[in-house]
């Protein structure tokens, strides 16, 4: 009885470490004090989409460059973002994210963007994990990638395939109405 109960024991242990072994998730910390982040402070919804859970793997954003992907992106931007970072990423009370200079470096990278949404940095720029779903978080990521105005050779964050189709985006909106 005693040893049934202890392979029952065991073999539930390895059970478990396999299941969390079997995906590796990257590890997230926060821009500004580099504290892992608390991931489950994300919102329930949009946790488990193909996007997220590749992205939580990889720490590559599958929706950058992806159309459908990019219109909604825009909606989020401009509803959550535009007002202190600009309409086109110009800048406004927030720096400008349209070009290839970041006050933290990591934002070149996808995880870099994604920590600094998810957890915030200084002053106005709080976190967003009560504002936004982790999905949505990449939607607006793959926008903040698509209205970049540099040179396609610095934007280190796309695969050598998107950096080669990539027109950087016109630096006035094509419709002054828009
Ligand atoms: C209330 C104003 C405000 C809102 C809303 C806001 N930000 Fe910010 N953001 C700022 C400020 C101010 C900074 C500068 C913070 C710092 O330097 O630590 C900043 C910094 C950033 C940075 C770092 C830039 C760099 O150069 O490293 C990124 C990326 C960013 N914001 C993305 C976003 C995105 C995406 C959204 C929308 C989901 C957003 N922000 C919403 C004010 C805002």
């Amino acid at each position: 009885m005693q040893s049934w109960f202890l392979r029952t024991c065991v073999l539930a242990v390895a059970t478990t470490t396999l299941a969390v072994g079997a995906v590796a998730q990257i590890r997230l910390f926060n821009t500004v004090t580099g504290e892992p982040l608390d991931m489950s402070m994300a919102m329930e919804e949009g946790r488990d989409t193909p996007a997220v859970k590749s992205f939580m793997e990889t720490g590559v954003n599958a929706y950058n460059e992806n159309p459908e992907a990019l219109g909604k992106g825009e909606e989020i931007f401009l509803t959550a973002c535009s007002g202190c970072h600009g309409h086109l990423g110009e800048g406004k009370i927030g720096p400008g994210l349209n070009d290839d200079y970041w006050t933290y470096p990591g934002n070149a990278t996808d995880e870099g963007l994604f920590r600094t949404i998810y957890g915030g940095a200084e002053g106005q720029m709080g976190p967003q994990y009560g504002n936004l779903t982790l999905d949505e978080m990449l939607h607006v990521m793959a926008w903040v990638r698509h209205i970049y105005t540099g040179d396609p050779a610095t934007a280190t964050w796309f695969t050598p395939e998107q950096r080669a189709a990539f027109k950087p985006f016109p630096k006035t909106h094509p419709d002054p109405n828009g």
